[in-house]
Formats: C-alpha cells, sequence, structure tokens
C-alpha cells in the first residue's frame, strides 16, 4: 500500500502528477502539498500546507502519514531564479536536502526533478550526451546540477532509492508554468487562443528540448516503477522528446489559427537559452527503464490547441 506526498503540488508538474497518481493509486493516498492553498484542480483530496524548507513539518507530516514515496517538485526556475540567486539557491537545496534525510531517516522512496538547465554553454548543443561537460550559468541550473550530486550521494552512502530526470521544457494546458525560460512555449498556445497576438522573450531560432505533459508525467512514473536493479543513473537521467524553436511552434499553431500573429522583442531569458542544449541523447534512459516519448510537435500543438479550446472558447 502506498502513500505518497507531492510537494509543490499547485506548480506546473505538480498538479498532472497529483491527478495521474491519484488515478493509480487512489485518492485518499495522494496527499498534495504546497505552500499556498491547494489549486481548485487538485481540491478534491487530501492536502497540506507545508513550505518545503520547514524539516519539522516535514517529519511531521512524515510521521503522520508514513510515506512510502515522496515526489519533492518545490523549486524557483531559471528566470525567477536570476532575480533572487541567494534566495533560489536556498529553497532549491534546503528542500532537497531536508527529503533526502527524509529518505535516509524513513526509508521512503523519492523523486526530484532536475532540468536541462544543467547544462551551460561550454556543453556539446547536439544530442548532449549523458556524462558530458555541464558548467550551468544560472544560479536554478548550479542548484540542479549540485543536487544531483546530492542525489547520489545519498543512493551510495545511505541507501536512499531515490530518482531524478533532467527534464526539458515542459507543456501542458493544466497549468501554468512559473518563471522559466521555456514558459513561452505555453504562454504561445494561451495567447493564439485568445485571438491576441504574442510577442516572444525569446528570438524566432532559438531551439530548445522540449516536452508535452503527459510524456512527462508517464517518463516519472515509468522511472518510479522501474526496477531498482535496472537503473544505472542515480543522479538524474537526460531525457528527451522533440526540440523546436519559437517560430517552429508559431508555424504549427498557425495552421490551424492563420490569423495569429508573433513579433520577437528577446530579453535576458534569451542569454539563458543561449548556454542550453539544442537536443538531448537520452539513450541510457531508453536502454535502462524503455523510456520512449509518444508526442511530437504536431501532435503537441493540436492536442494543446484541443484542450485549451475547450477551457476558453466557451469563456468568450
Ligand atoms: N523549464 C525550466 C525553465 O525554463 C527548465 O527546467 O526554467
Amino acid at each position: 500500500m502506498e502513500k505518497i506526498l507531492i510537494i509543490g503540488a499547485s506548480g506546473q508538474l505538480g498538479t498532472e502528477l497529483t491527478l495521474k497518481l491519484r488515478e493509480l493509486f487512489g485518492t485518499e493516498n495522494v496527499i498534495a502539498s504546497d505552500i499556498h492553498e491547494p489549486s481548485a484542480i487538485i481540491k478534491d483530496g487530501p492536502f497540506e500546507l507545508l513550505d518545503a524548507t520547514d524539516k519539522n513539518r516535514l517529519i511531521q507530516l512524515t510521521e503522520q502519514y508514513q510515506f512510502t514515496q515522496i515526489y519533492h517538485l518545490a523549486a524557483i526556475l531559471s528566470a525567477k531564479g536570476e532575480q533572487n540567486p541567494k534566495f533560489a539557491w536556498d529553497l532549491n537545496m534546503n528542500s532537497l536536502l531536508n527529503v533526502l534525510d527524509i529518505g535516509k531517516d524513513y526509508g521512503s522512496k523519492i523523486y526530484w526533478p532536475s532540468s536541462i538547465a544543467v547544462f551551460g554553454p561550454d556543453t556539446p548543443r547536439d544530442d548532449t550526451p549523458q556524462y558530458t561537460v555541464m558548467n550551468p550559468d544560472t544560479v536554478y541550473g548550479i542548484s540542479k546540477l549540485a543536487g544531483e550530486r546530492w542525489c547520489k550521494y545519498y543512493y551510495k552512502h545511505y541507501g536512499v532509492d531515490v530518482r531524478s530526470l533532467r527534464y526539458p521544457g515542459l507543456i501542458g494546458y493544466k497549468s501554468k508554468p512559473g518563471g522559466g525560460t521555456t514558459d513561452y512555449a505555453v504562454d504561445i498556445f494561451w495567447k493564439a487562443i485568445s485571438d491576441e497576438s504574442y510577442d516572444c522573450f525569446l528570438r524566432e531560432d532559438a531551439m530548445l528540448p522540449m516536452m508535452y505533459m503527459d510524456d512527462a508525467v508517464n517518463a516519472t512514473i515509468q522511472l518510479m516503477q522501474a526496477d531498482p536493479e535496472k537503473l544505472t543513473v542515480r543522479s538524474s537521467y537526460n531525457l528527451a522528446a522533440m526540440s523546436f524553436t519559437p517560430a517552429m511552434v508559431y508555424e504549427a499553431i498557425q495552421k490551424r489559427y492563420p490569423d495569429f500573429k508573433i513579433s520577437y522583442t528577446p530579453d535576458f531569458r534569451q542569454e539563458i537559452a543561449d548556454g542550453w542544449p539544442n537536443s538531448i541523447d537520452d539513450s541510457q534512459a531508453r536502454k535502462d527503464w524503455n523510456w520512449k516519448p509518444e508526442f511530437d510537435l504536431k501532435r503537441l500543438a493540436d492536442t494543446m490547441l484541443m484542450h485549451l479550446e475547450e477551457i476558453l472558447v466557451p469563456m468568450k
């Protein structure tokens, strides 16, 4: 019998994982938590207020519920992190160390997301390998790379069953991302459906690895259910589905919304994107636990537009 805690359950990924895990393990066995009151979409189920940096509260909840699994998704993302680097470092690192300690002291299996932000300007840009030069330049990337090393450390020295994925930019319709460099690829769909034009904060040719949310959720659950003997990476797995530029996603949207207009005003986020890979080699994940994505750009665009039409068109 599983008892699962989701930290950061109101966020972009937290919302989707909460819904999916409740479907799989039963609503009452998946405890959503966040620093804010729950968003409407995850309200129908157990919820606890939790500041991810508050270790005593985390211990208290663990003793109350006896969590078998913890998904720790709370973090400050790349663009927002640059506004207040020390705060981003403290939150991202301390919260992870608290959760890893729970794994060590109470035996919970841990999931923690890493990111393509662990790579930097010295990294090979195309088909970036699992093991390569990293040298991230953002505080978010530095915290993710350090976090990966801590995951490996807790696995190696304390036997904590911690698992992690380096997500590309994630695109879904159920909730919006907050403060990332890849957020444009979600915002652009909302603008198209709202009959507004979109001013993109990245250049039209900024190629980045991306993934539809259903693939990200499936990958996460597959990794968490994989045979521990088969997992050769205990820092974090490269994970890929597709790569595209703002111009390419615009073109995919324009096929269905021919009047949709885009302009480009690159800001500081372009510099972050310049340090990240164009595409990722995820062959280790494919080999170790049979990872395979299902969504390409066309399917992603069709699915996003279909769902957002259902949500937004009746409101017009
Ligand atoms: N999507 C994240 C960001 O842009 C990358 O992990 O910050």
